[in-house]
């Protein structure tokens, strides 16, 4: 297996349950190298184009606001990627089946997740589906700075957005 990059998201039915370091020490198991994470603020936008795969399915809008954190009283997700050889598939063993029915009980979302009166999978955790999906998610959740090692190509820009600095 080659070494690749995936995109964990805990998603803030983890973060309400308390479930951080629970899930950071079963993803340990993989031996993965942890190489970017932090506390995200979802937007709608964020979250329509990371799902934007699932746009014309009747639940789109309510794992958006799963994502954005309204069912959960709380707008944030814990992002963070993951390093190594066969990245996505190790995580997504631990991760189990998407459906947290189905899931192995003893994985993260047999564990942890559950499906709501409105049929949505609270299923704690996203883990991407291969290196290419990956990619794609990654570029969208973080940028090449936060990220310690060089993922992906880049190109130098010069921004002059104004921003917040400590006083
Ligand atoms: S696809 O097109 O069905 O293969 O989509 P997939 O990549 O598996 O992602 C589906 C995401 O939508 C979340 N979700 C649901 N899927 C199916 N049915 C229901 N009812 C549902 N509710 C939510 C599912 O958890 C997947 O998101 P992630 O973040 O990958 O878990």
């Amino acid at each position: 297996m080659e070494n690749e990059a995936t995109l964990i998201l805990i998603k803030p039915d983890g973060l309400k349950k308390s479930l951080t370091g629970n899930i950071l020490t079963r993803l340990s198991e993989t031996k993965l190298e942890i190489v970017a994470s932090k506390m995200v603020r979802v937007s709608r936008e964020l979250a329509a184009v990371h799902y934007q795969h699932l746009a014309d399915k009747p639940f789109f809008e309510d794992v958006l606001k799963y994502l954005m954190g309204e069912f959960h009283d709380r707008r944030k997700v814990m992002a963070l990627v993951y390093w190594g050889e066969g990245a996505s598939v190790k995580c997504r063993s631990l991760a189990g089946s998407t459906n947290p029915e189905e899931a192995d009980p003893v994985s993260i979302r047999g564990s942890y997740g559950r499906i709501t009166t409105r049929g949505v999978y609270e299923n704690v955790i996203h883990v991407s589906a291969h290196a290419q999906d990956a990619e794609r998610e990654i570029k969208l959740w973080f940028d090449p700075d936060e990220i310690i090692v060089n993922l992906f190509p880049t190109r130098t820009v010069v921004e002059t957005k104004e921003k917040r600095a400590w006083l």
